[in-house]
């Protein structure tokens, strides 16, 4: 019988590792990832969320090409013994790539890594500028804020009769009232982005703390930069990490991260952009309280874990009110924040 942790052997026969190791690899929630070991050798396979289309897989290729072309290190999918870069099986879809040796967190432990996360994700950002790529794999309107709120009062109005209702709806309330005294984002330019740059999907070199390379690169695509900047702050900024409901902001690994960013972008980022940073940091905060709050009532979305947590509900209960948590904590150092951003861009 074969063994669920573990990729199909049709899937390792295909690219020629019938008899290769297989464990299973980090902790992502939404691809399963496995590593490989065949004669010294190691490599990535995954099998692809279903939300992901396998067009990704041309996407990937050409930024991967495009980064490696300008000296960043990056994942490269290998060809099957076929000649093709993923395989479908029983409706599921395979790919294999080459391993980087690097550490992932799930949270920033000091202010090194904050700066290195930050210097990587410019020299990323400036790497693909000038990559022209149109994706065949455009995920439209991620970070559609006013969607995500419309979706958690729909949550609301429909799950009535969801056993944990009274839990979530004091929170969906909380959390609708600081969406509505956001202000709203001024229209910025799309720029090629990770699309998911959260802490663990930065490898680290484990001894160093160098910042090594993004992985996770089925989300790339095009969007205004400061959402980008403002989904990697309010993770990489989050020293508690995503699965603690009193949540803070820090404003040390925040100042650290942006002042790692900064350097790589100047001359590049622009002043709307800058001053974007924090107010689109709160943005993606509160949307994506919004996201695991509706979630909560809808059971639909996120990945959980089935071993620290009774319920798919009860985690995202728990990651809404630690984005919320965390939004407070930014907005009582807003001021400081900003600061941070205006000596750090000049
Ligand atoms: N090319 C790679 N080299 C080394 N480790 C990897 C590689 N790709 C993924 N991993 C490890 O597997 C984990 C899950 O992979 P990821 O692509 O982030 O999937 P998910 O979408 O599930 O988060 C990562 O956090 C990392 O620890
Ligand atoms: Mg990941």
């Amino acid at each position: 019988m074969q063994d669920a942790d573990l990729p199909p052997p049709q899937m390792l026969c295909a690219w020629g590792l019938a008899d290769a190791r297989v464990s299973l690899l980090g902790s992502g929630l939404i691809n399963r990832t496995w590593l490989v070991e065949a004669g010294g050798d190691r490599f990535v396979m995954q099998q692809l969320n279903p939300i992901f289309a396998a067009a990704v897989n041309d996407d990937i290729r050409v930024v991967t090409g495009h980064l490696r072309s300008k000296g960043l290190i990056a994942p490269e999918l290998l060809p099957a013994e076929d000649g093709s870069y993923w395989q479908l099986h029983e409706g599921g879809i395979y790919r294999l790539m080459t391993w980087v040796a690097g550490a992932s967190h799930e949270r920033l432990t000091s202010v090194l890594q904050a700066q290195e996360a930050g210097a990587l994700l410019a020299r990323f950002h400036r790497a693909l500028d000038d990559c022209r790529h149109e994706f065949r794999s455009a995920r439209a309107g991620v970070h559609d804020t006013p969607r995500h709120l419309a979706n958690l009062r729909r949550a609301l109005a429909e799950h009535g009769g969801h056993p944990q209702y009274a839990v979530v709806r004091p929170l969906a309330e909380e959390i609708l009232a600081l969406a509505a005294a956001l202000e709203p984002l001024p229209a910025l330019p799309d720029r090629l982005v990770h699309g998911d740059p959260k802490i663990n999907n930065i490898l680290f070199d484990p001894v160093s703390d160098q910042a090594l390379c993004l992985i996770d690169l089925d989300t790339l695509g095009r969007m205004p930069l400061p959402l980008e900047l403002g989904d990697a702050f309010r993770s990489w900024c989050n020293p508690r990490g995503e699965d603690d409901q009193r949540t803070v902001f820090s404003l040390e690994f925040f100042r650290a991260a942006v002042e790692g960013y900064a350097p790589g972008v100047a001359g590049w980022i622009t002043p709307v952009e800058c001053q974007a940073i924090v107010p689109a940091t709160l943005t993606i905060q509160v949307e994506l309280a919004a996201r695991f709050c509706a979630d909560a009532l809808n059971e639909s979305y996120f990945g959980w874990d089935a071993s620290r947590y009774p319920s798919r509900s009860a985690h995202n209960q728990l990651r809404a009110a630690g984005q919320l948590s965390a939004a407070r904590s930014l907005l009582g150092m807003r001021g400081a924040a900003e600061e941070v951003v205006r000596r750090a861009f000049g």
